[in-house]
């Protein structure tokens, strides 16, 4: 089985993981001082947050120069070290790219607002408006996704924020660059990418007005109806379908046998298009289904149903409990450490990817800076909304608040920084901070290091199938992985009544926290806590 359907995943925010420098911004040879911790807790693949040359006026999703460093993060023999040190730990690389759009500050950009004859002219989307929009399509962001420019009289498309100007796939020439970035970072060896809002890589040709919708707020795992708009013509496209072929083909001569893994949202039928109907597409997608996770056994059980029904082998489902534009899991559980410990050992033993965001597996909490204060630029889109108002509405609107410093020690700047951080680290006690933790049998950092340990060492659960199975009249689940002649059996209680069963055969316990016991066959489950075991079947 291919190693991308069987890796775990890891995400690092770099201006928020560690600083090398002072400076109070994390930084790649900052990254590089932790690898060994990394490798340490067991993670197999590191997701990146772009750290390319980039205003930062979206904190890197920004791009002015696809195949440069931005010197806040370090240089190109950092970056190549970087890669090097992480393939020396026997880990992967992922790189995020952001092809749907570029920075305004990108010079492609400057040369294409420079001048209707201007040869880049058609790297972006420009079109006519006389005295009004092109048409009605809204960005991602809820305003309108046209920009008029003065100089030219005519206004340039942006499904993001306006400084983000959407590159027009309809152009070969964009294309090709887009494909010479990719061969760039691929000839360096890096082992992925992880595409940026691919959902929107495509617009329709036609430029019809979007039909309406009762629909206001968009949520992770839908944008396709938002702002009272159903996205038709601008999200979702037939032809970025076809375009995930393309790219996937376009890597898949590469010997380290690369993958993607694509920021999409929408019904289980719009991802699998983006996957290929015969799996041929984008590797993986993320799914979002646990950003609005409900913590009861009959939810994770749907979960699990759904995807087994709807991604079977060969497809790969993936479970993400966060990232850097969603509120903390922790915060969603109220800071329930017991909690946070089923969720997780759902994310790695179910089939399919765990995606972990920095900071999750020390149950790193979210910050309450005010969306007036916030640095996002979405926050700064809507400063005046009270903080608790957009709590309460449940729309996140300032993302600083997810991407807080991470706590590797109780000094001053928790190991961070020696300098001032570039946003606060906040309060914390030396128990929240990794170091903390390590000493600490019963912390979450152990926990996830035996997840991400017991998973990359049991073939079972890393390529086994999955089936789950009934348990009436408690909040218990239980699925069932299995591979060849062997069963794990995961059962994980998220109730807080204590549960008891007598097992019919002879297990061998794989893993248990929270206070599961197994004796002479008895398996008792007190509340919040997880049992994994093992059996061969007899021949
Ligand atoms: C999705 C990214 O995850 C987000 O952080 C970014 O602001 C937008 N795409 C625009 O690139």
């Amino acid at each position: 089985m291919e190693w991308w359907k069987q890796t775990s995943i890891y995400q690092i925010y770099p201006w928020s993981f560690q600083d090398s420098n002072g400076d109070g911004i994390g930084d790649l040879p900052g990254i590089i001082r932790r690898l060994d911790q990394i490798q340490d807790l067991g993670v197999e693949t590191i997701w990146f947050s772009p750290f390319y040359r980039s205003p930062g006026e979206d904190f890197g999703y920004d791009i002015s120069d696809y195949t440069a460093i931005d010197p806040r993060f370090g240089t190109m023999e950092d970056c190549d070290k970087l890669i090097r040190e992480i393939h020396k730990r026997k880990m992967k690389v992922v790189l995020d790219m952001v092809m749907n759009h570029t920075s305004d500050k990108h010079p492609w950009f400057i040369e294409s607002k420079s001048s209707k004859d201007n040869p880049k002219r058609d790297f972006y989307i420009w079109k006519k408006g006389k005295n009004k929009k092109p048409n009605n399509w809204i960005s991602m962001v809820g305003t309108s996704g046209w920009n008029y420019d003065k100089s030219t009289d005519e206004f340039y498309y942006s499904n993001f924020l306006s400084f983000q100007p959407d590159l027009n796939y309809r152009n070969p020439k964009v294309k090709k660059a887009m494909f010479g970035v990719l061969d760039f970072w691929l000839k360096k060896g890096v082992d992925g990418f992880r595409l940026d809002i691919f959902n929107s890589i495509y617009k329709d040709e036609s430029f019809k007005d979007n039909p309406f919708s009762l629909r206001f707020f968009p949520t992770p795992d839908n944008h396709d109806e938002a702002f009272f708009q159903k996205k038709t013509y601008n999200l979702n496209l037939p032809e970025s379908f076809l375009f995930a072929k393309e790219v996937r083909k376009h890597i898949s001569k590469y010997k380290q046998k690369p993958f993607l893994i694509g920021e999409v949202s929408g019904s289980g039928k719009v991802l699998k298009s983006f996957l290929g109907e015969k799996a041929d597409g984008l590797n993986l997608v993320f799914q979002f289904e646990l950003i609005h996770f409900d913590y009861h056994a009959q939810f994770f059980k749907e979960l699990l149903d759904k995807n087994e029904k709807e991604f079977p082998t060969p497809f790969t489902p993936t479970y993400v409990l966060g990232n850097h534009d969603q509120r903390r899991y922790i915060d969603r559980l109220g800071g329930d450490i017991r909690k946070a410990k089923v969720l997780s050992a759902f994310q790695f033993l179910a089939r399919g990817i765990p995606v972990v965001y920095y900071g999750d597996e020390i149950g790193r909490k979210e910050g309450r800076i005010s969306n007036f204060l916030g640095k996002d630029p979405i926050a700064k889109m809507n400063r005046f909304v009270p903080l608790f108002l957009s709590n309460l509405l449940g729309i996140y609107i300032n993302r600083d608040n997810c991407r807080l410093p991470m706590l590797w020690d109780d000094g001053e700047g928790a190991g961070f920084t020696t300098g001032k951080s570039w946003l606060p680290v906040g309060k914390f006690l030396a128990s929240d901070t990794v170091s903390g933790q390590k000493k600490e049998k019963n912390s979450l950092w152990n926990h996830y290091r035996s997840l991400f340990h017991l998973r990359k060492n049991s073939n079972v659960l890393r390529e086994g199938s999955l089936h789950t199975k009934q348990i009436s009249g408690s909040d218990v689940l239980c699925f069932e992985r299995k591979l060849g002649d062997k069963v794990v059996t995961v059962y994980l209680n998220f109730g807080d009544k204590s549960w008891k069963e007598l097992l019919p055969v002879n297990f061998n316990l794989l893993f248990s926290f929270g206070g599961a016991d197994l004796r002479e066959g008895k398996l008792e489950l007190p509340g919040h806590s997880g049992m994994v075991t093992e059996f061969r079947l007899r021949k």
